[in-house]
């Protein structure tokens, strides 16, 4: 989001000691005093979406899990809120492991920042750009193929009725086109606008949400006889998770054809406003005034309090209400002018003057920090409290969202798959979401005793699973 200079928030009062900073942090550790009946609110509330709601809990194609045996070269697409990720991937199976291979290979990829100007201009003019970025990856591609099967992973929600068709629901992470799109239409016109005679058409087999690729990816890659991979988790720009669920907890409209057997894989969408009720209580006014300023105010509350889009902006809104007593560099009045990443790296620190330097060439441009040792010992902390919140939440919402398939029950090792830049990249992020899980499945079952639930790294999870998906449709298998 460009930054903008905007009046500060009214500052509630300044703390001009210690513990009057111990209270403003105080309401965002609120949420970490009583997770187990957090995960239960998150996961009554996801029962009742799955039931009742038509924008979240969202039915895809997909009724199985990958069995690990998937194989084939496919074009895979990963259309996220930030970035563009092309590949050619090509999967061997697991058969390949037992004579020494690999699982997978990724031979071509190019990833991109997806510029800001298309998340507001049209639906045509954002799958032209994407269009031309597939024509840069199949150039690299040594391949005689006329034609490229290609799976497609998008981080938007959308409403699915088959592999290849998806109509885009209302966006968020700054995207502000709104028309119901048909997404396999749009790519597919636009590739025939733009690509030339003699180069691959593409044939597109399967489209996902980055959620379910996070899971079909970590289940192709890490399931083992003595664990299930039971769902994925996504926190990076935005936030996101997928479960199974039984067929027969869902609304009548998002039942598939053929009765009530089996489960189905849920694009939760678990940050949009129906997973509201269990965060009111946490909701601090920095929140608040996040969200009344967000271009789409109220949509995607858990995003606000956890996505690497609003960390950044959060760890700033509190920092003017902390530092009232100081004069501050002029990023710090600017919305959005602090980066999820300066958080991080700033938590990361080892020592207060560590902190220090990474501020004061952080705000280089508007005179440096100049404020002294102590200010970023507090920024630092005001950084840890945030994140921490985040983990926690994340965390909470990811028991709940197990309890929709009674995955806890029957005492089998879980392993949640999961992507994104902060639990991927953020310091110490997904061990204290980890942590949390496992002390609130502990606390709930009131015993050390029991299944284990991990979190592993789903790498490369959105062209990967893309893949893992479009092979799995050829095969018949989903
Ligand atoms: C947003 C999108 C969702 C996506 C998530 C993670 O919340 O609505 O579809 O999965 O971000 O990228």
């Amino acid at each position: 989001m460009a930054p903008s200079a905007i009046p500060t928030p009214a500052p509630s009062a300044a703390p001009s000691s210690d513990a009057e900073l111990l209270q403003f942090l105080q309401q965002l550790e609120a949420p970490l005093k009583n997770l187990p009946q957090l995960a239960k609110d998150f996961e009554a509330t996801f029962h009742d979406l799955a039931l009742t709601s038509t924008s979240q809990f969202l039915p895809t194609p997909v009724r199985v899990l990958p069995s690990g045996d998937e194989t084939g070269q496919f074009l895979a697409l990963d259309l996220g809120g930030t970035n563009l990720r092309v590949g050619v991937v090509e999967l061997f199976g697991r058969s390949s492991l037992d004579t020494g291979g690999e699982r997978l290979c990724i031979p071509t990829q190019g990833s991109w920042n997806i510029p800001e100007h298309l998340k507001s201009s049209t639906a045509e003019d954002l799958f032209h750009w994407v269009s031309e970025r597939i024509r840069d990856v199949l150039r690299e591609t040594s391949t005689t193929a006329e034609v490229m099967e290609l799976g497609i992973t998008f981080s938007f929600p959308m409403e699915q009725t088959s592999h290849t068709s998806a109509l885009l629901m209302p966006m968020g992470k700054g995207f502000t086109f709104t028309n119901t799109n048909d997404l396999a239409a749009l790519l597919t016109t636009a590739y025939a606008q733009t690509s030339a005679a003699g180069e691959p058409a593409i044939k597109i087999v399967s489209i996902t949400n980055d959620s379910v690729a996070t899971l079909l990816s970590a289940a192709y890659a890490h399931t083992t006889p003595h664990s299930k991979t039971a769902a994925g988790i996504i926190a990076g720009t935005g936030t996101n998770a997928t479960c199974m669920c039984p067929i027969g907890k869902l609304h009548p409209a998002k039942k598939p054809s053929g009765g009530n057997a089996g489960g189905i894989l849920l694009n939760t969408e678990w940050s949009i406003n129906g997973t509201a009720p269990p965060l009111q209580p946490y909701v601090t006014d920095w929140d608040r005034h996040l969200d009344a300023r967000n271009e789409k105010p109220g949509f995607q509350p858990l995003e606000e309090m956890v996505g690497g889009r609003y960390l950044g902006e959060l760890v700033r809104l509190v920092g003017l209400d902390v530092f009232t007593q100081h004069s501050l560099p002029a990023g710090m009045y600017h919305e959005y002018g602090v980066d999820t990443k300066l958080c991080g790296d700033v938590e990361a620190a080892s020592t207060d003057s560590d902190a220090l330097a990474l501020l004061a060439d952080y705000f280089s441009a508007d005179g440096g920090w100049g404020l002294g040792l102590e200010t970023a010992a507090v920024f630092k902390r005001v950084c840890t409290t945030i994140s921490t919140r985040a983990a926690a939440l994340v965390a909470a919402a990811t028991v709940g969202v197990l309890g929709v398939n009674d995955e806890l029950e029957d005492g089998v090792d879980i392993v949640v798959g999961y992507t994104g830049t902060i639990l991927e990249k953020y310091p110490g992020f997904k061990e204290r979401c980890e942590g949390f899980m496992r002390e609130i499945v502990r606390r709930m079952r009131g015993s050390e005793e029991g299944a284990t639930v991990t979190l592993v790294e789903a790498r490369d999870g959105g062209i990967l699973g893309a893949a893992v998906l479009a092979a799995m449709v050829k095969g018949g298998s989903t």
